[in-house]
């Protein structure tokens, strides 16, 4: 239905080095730049917060996907709409979910809601038609550099059955432990955007990395 994006994730990043690092993910060819937000409150970790976001998207030329993994996102959005293409927002946070959705569009960002491993798919079934993009976390949100959830992929197929039953239009994303082979499968279960942090950040050659994980290069 889309054409696969990659978005690498800024979390790995070299904070010291932002400019290059956004530079290097865009010349490398990634289509976003994935900003991880975290309040130590939803998840047992602080990141970065608005100026972050606002300093990365400032040098970017590609749309910045801002994942709030924040308890109140209907309280911090403001501060990130901005300098966001695309707001997401989990559905375990504590807000009225589908009203911060709504206005998160109203904001001129499209709207994105994610659940956690834990969360079963059903959770997140009231609000398909009103956002713009489905996260999948295929680790439990937090940290980088853990193992991909292979259990995960049945939300994303459940994800692209019911799009297409319900003839709705929003991207199906996964986040967390994505590489080579992990971004293969998850395209195969209809993932259509790939988050890839630690997998690109490190890899000896980014560019050949994401032409390889959208499906372009040699395996
Ligand atoms: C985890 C974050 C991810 C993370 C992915 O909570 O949502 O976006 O940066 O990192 P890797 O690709 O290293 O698993
Ligand atoms: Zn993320």
């Amino acid at each position: 239905m889309f054409p696969t994006v990659i978005a690498p994730s800024l979390l790995a990043c070299d904070f010291g080095k932002l400019n290059e690092e956004v530079l290097r993910a865009q010349n490398a060819g990634a289509d976003w730049l994935h900003l991880d937000v975290m309040d130590g409150h939803f998840v047992d970790n602080i990141s970065f917060g608005p100026a972050f976001v606002a300093a990365s998207a400032a040098v970017a030329e590609i749309p910045v996907d801002t994942h709030l993994m924040v308890s109140r996102p209907d309280h911090y959005f403001p501060r990130f709409a901005e300098s966001s293409a695309n707001i997401t927002i989990h559905v375990e946070s504590l807000c009225d979910v589908g009203a911060t959705l709504a206005e998160i569009r109203k904001s001129n960002c499209t709207c994105g809601l994610s659940l956690r491993p834990a969360t079963p798919f059903e959770a997140v079934e009231p609000y398909l038609d009103k956002i713009d993009l489905l996260l999948v976390m295929t680790v439990e949100p937090g940290f980088g550099g853990q193992s991909f959830m292979p259990e995960m992929l049945e939300k994303v197929r459940q994800g692209l059955a019911m799009r297409s039953r319900r003839r709705l239009s929003f991207r199906i994303e996964v986040d967390g432990g994505i590489n080579q082979e992990t971004a293969k499968l998850s395209i195969e279960a209809g993932a259509d955007a790939l988050v890839a942090g630690t997998s690109l950040f490190r890899a000896a050659d980014m560019a050949a990395a994401i032409r390889t994980m959208r499906g372009n290069g040699v395996m």
